[in-house]
């Protein structure tokens, strides 16, 4: 497995991929890889001849007041995970590498899509994504690229752009990957205090308490909502952000009783980490 840095390199690495008529599947990272990266960079390596892994923390979609400083950096043991799984060529450039003119150029989903969720809270953060993951798209020209649904807003929004900048890339997006105790795997728990990380698991036991009463035929929206919302404020330690339902694909509001597929989605604060969460409700 080869680590380059610079755009000039991967460049260099796609050109002769491509020359050899290889598949390329890239799996966009900010790094500190877990077992959810791990299971995108599996499947990009079994679906393609080539494997890119983008380790790069984006400082565009990190809001003035977020974690940039804080958020965990693990080249070493990102390239060691990487190689693993299956990846051919690890990208990690800097800042200034992959922002050479001082952001002039952004890639941006307006509507309510970036607006709603994780949108009004973190008002530049899917222009920041959007902006960074067209760049890598442009340089990897992938055949596929791999995202995790845990971000399922982030999904959504990159889905958009690529069909509406006509990319010529297949979308892949692989299930949440959870702890053996439900805690979705982030590398924001590794924030977490050891109480924090138990007050949390508040999050997927709502998530899958919402998911059976939605089985069993509950279609009430607010109900599906309020009963999630109870069951996290019972949990002293939290502090919610959103606990939201809209409809999927697109993100689009949602009436009284829930018809089609549904995104059931939250964001909730433990001290000062703030994870995400979701499920997806959708007739069997
Ligand atoms: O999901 C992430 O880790 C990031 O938002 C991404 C897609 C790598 C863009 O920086």
């Amino acid at each position: 497995m080869k680590l380059v840095h610079t755009v000039v390199e991967l460049r260099e690495e796609v050109a002769q991929a491509k020359a050899k008529g290889l598949t390329i599947g890239l799996v966009p990272t900010m790094g500190a890889l877990h077992e959810g990266h791990g299971s995108l960079i599996k499947a990009a390596n079994m679906e393609n001849d080539f494997v890119i892994v983008s380790v790069f923390v984006n400082p565009t979609q990190f809001g003035p007041n977020e974690d940039l400083d804080a958020y965990p950096r693990t080249l070493e043991a990102d390239c060691k995970m990487a190689e693993e799984m299956g990846a051919n060529v690890v990208f990690a450039p800097s800042p200034k590498e992959m922002y050479p003119s001082e952001d002039d150029t952004w890639v941006e989903v307006t509507g309510d899509i970036t607006k709603v969720l994780c949108g009004r809270t973190r008002p530049i953060h899917f222009r920041g994504v959007t902006t960074v993951v067209s760049k890598l798209f442009n340089l990897a020209q992938p055949d596929r690229a791999y995202f995790g649904q845990k971000d399922a807003q982030q999904v959504e929004v990159l889905k958009r752009m690529v069909k509406d900048l006509f990319f010529p890339l297949q979308m892949r997006i692989m299930p949440i990957i959870r702890e053996k105790d439900g805690l979705a795997k982030s590398s924001r728990n590794t924030y977490l205090s050891a109480e924090e990380r138990t007050a949390a698991l508040v999050l997927s036991r709502s998530l899958k308490a919402a998911k059976a009463a939605y089985d069993a035929g509950e279609r009430n929206t607010a109900k599906i909502i309020n009963d999630v919302t109870e069951m996290i404020k019972a949990e002293p330690m939290s502090n919610i952000d959103y606990v939201e339902i809209y409809a999927v694909p697109g993100l689009l509001p949602v009436g009284e009783t829930l018809t089609g597929s549904n995104l059931l989605a939250l964001a909730v604060k433990f001290g000062t980490t703030r994870l995400i969460d979701n499920v997806v409700l959708e007739e069997k």
